[in-house]
C-alpha cells in the first residue's frame, strides 16, 4: 500500500519559492490502482518523486507497506527502493543493451545471483509479451514494446508497488490501450498496487479505482472513479471529463430549440440504457422526450450513461417528470429552460 499524509514539497529558485506540492493526502490500499490527473505543471511528477524517494518532501509523511520512508537510514533506503517499481514516459532504457540485458543488468547490480536473475528475466519477458525479442535493441522496438521492456524491468525487482509517470503519454491510442491492459493484468495476477499520474482521462477511465484531480500543487477533487465520472464538481474535473464525452450542449444547438420546454441531462450509473425510463415518462406523463445526445462510458468498475433530452411542455408538468426520474435513481440536471 501507498500512503501520503499532508505531503508538501517546495523548491528554492532564483525567483523565490515554488510550492510544487501542497498538503497532499493519498491512500492506495494494497491491490488497488489509483490515478492522479492534472495538467502540465500541476505538480504530478514532483509528487511521484516524493513517493519513490527521489525527492524528500518538505513536509508530511510517505508510507510504503506501512513503513515510513522519508526518515529511513541510508542502509534501509536501498531495500525500500527495490520495493517500488517505476515506469516513465521516456522508457529510460539502455540504448546499447538488448532487451534481455536491460532487465538483467539492474538485477545483477542489485546483487541477485546469476541463475535467479536469469529465471526472473525470462519470467517477466514472458509476462509482458516479449518472448522471442530478447536479443533486440531498443532502436529495433516500437514505443509500446519499449514500454513493455521497462515494465518487465520494473517488475523483475518484484516490487509491491508500481509507480507510473505518464507511461502511455508518448504512445498512440491503440498502443496505450494495450499497455493499460498489461497494467491491469499485472495488477490482477501479481497483486501489485499501482499509483499512476497522467493528463489523459481515458487512462483513468480504463484502469483506475480512485482518482485525484491535481491543480497548482493541490488535490482539488477526489473520489472513486465512478463518482467523479457521475458527479464532477470542480470545473477542472469537468474539463477533463469533456475530453471523454462532451457534457455541454453547444449554444448553437440550444438556439435551434424553439419549442417551449426543458433541456435536462440524465446520468445513469450501472445500467447501460435509460430508454425504458424515457418510454415510461411518455406513458405516465405524456411527456415527449427528444434525445439531443447520448453516450455510454465504460469504467473499470462500472458503466455511466448520459442522455441529454429536450422535454417539451410547461415547467410544472416537467417538474413532476424530473421528480419521477430522480425517484428512479437517475441523476437529473436542468441545463436550460425554453419559454
Ligand atoms: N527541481 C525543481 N526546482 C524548481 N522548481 C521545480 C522543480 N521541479 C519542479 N518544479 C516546479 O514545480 C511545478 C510542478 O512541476 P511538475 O511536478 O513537473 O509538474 P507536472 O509533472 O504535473 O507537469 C512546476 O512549476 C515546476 O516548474
Ligand atoms: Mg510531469
Amino acid at each position: 500500500m501507498i500512503k501520503l499524509t499532508n505531503v508538501s514539497k517546495s523548491f528554492q529558485t532564483k525567483n523565490g519559492v515554488v510550492e510544487a506540492v501542497k498538503n497532499v493526502n493519498i491512500h492506495v490500499k494494497a491491490g488497488e490502482i489509483h490515478g492522479v490527473i492534472g495538467y502540465s505543471g500541476a505538480g504530478k511528477s514532483t509528487l511521484i518523486r516524493c513517493v519513490n524517494l527521489l525527492e524528500n518532501p518538505s513536509e508530511g509523511n510517505v508510507y510504503i507497506d506501512g513503513e515510513e520512508t522519508t526518515h529511513l537510514p541510508l542502509k534501509d533506503l536501498r531495500h525500500t527502493r527495490q520495493n517500488i517499481g517505476m515506469i516513465f514516459q521516456g522508457f529510460n532504457l539502455l540504448k546499447t543493451a538488448t532487451v534481455y540485458d536491460n532487465i538483467m543488468i539492474p538485477l545483477r547490480l542489485s546483487g541477485l545471483r546469476k541463475s535467479e536473475a536469469e529465471k526472473r528475466v525470462r519470467k517477466y519477458i514472458e509476462i509482458v509479451g516479449l518472448a522471442g525479442r530478447e536479443d533486440s535493441y531498443p532502436s529495433q522496438l516500437s514505443g509500446g514494446q519499449k514500454q513493455r521492456v521497462a515494465i518487465a524491468r520494473a517488475l523483475s525487482q518484484e516490487p509491491s508497488v508500481l509507480l507510473s509517470d505518464e507511461a502511455t503519454s508518448a504512445l498512440d491510442p491503440e498502443t496505450t490501450d494495450s499497455i493499460l491492459d498489461l497494467l491491469l493484468k499485472i495488477n490482477e495476477e501479481l497483486g501489485i498496487t499501482i499509483l499512476l499520474i497522467t493528463h489523459e482521462m481515458n487512462v483513468v477511465q480504463k484502469i483506475c479505482d480512485h482518482v485525484y484531480v491535481m491543480e497548482d500543487g493541490e488535490i482539488i477533487e477526489q473520489g472513486p472513479t465512478i463518482d467523479l465520472f457521475t458527479k464532477p464538481e470542480n470545473p477542472t474535473t469537468q474539463m477533463f471529463l469533456n475530453t471523454i464525452s462532451q457534457r455541454k450542449i453547444s449554444d448553437e444547438l440550444l438556439a435551434e430549440l424553439t419549442d417551449a420546454g426543458t433541456v435536462i441531462r440524465l446520468t445513469f450509473v450501472g445500467s447501460a440504457t435509460g430508454e425504458p425510463l424515457l418510454a415510461s415518462i411518455t406513458e405516465k406523463f405524456s411527456a415527449r422526450p427528444n434525445i439531443l445526445s447520448a453516450n455510454i462510458i465504460e469504467l473499470k468498475n462500472g458503466i455511466v450513461g448520459n442522455i441529454v433530452v429536450h422535454l417539451d411542455g410547461n415547467r410544472s408538468k416537467n417538474t413532476d417528470v424530473l421528480q419521477y426520474l430522480q425517484q428512479e435513481g437517475v441523476l437529473v440536471e436542468e441545463l436550460s429552460h425554453i419559454q
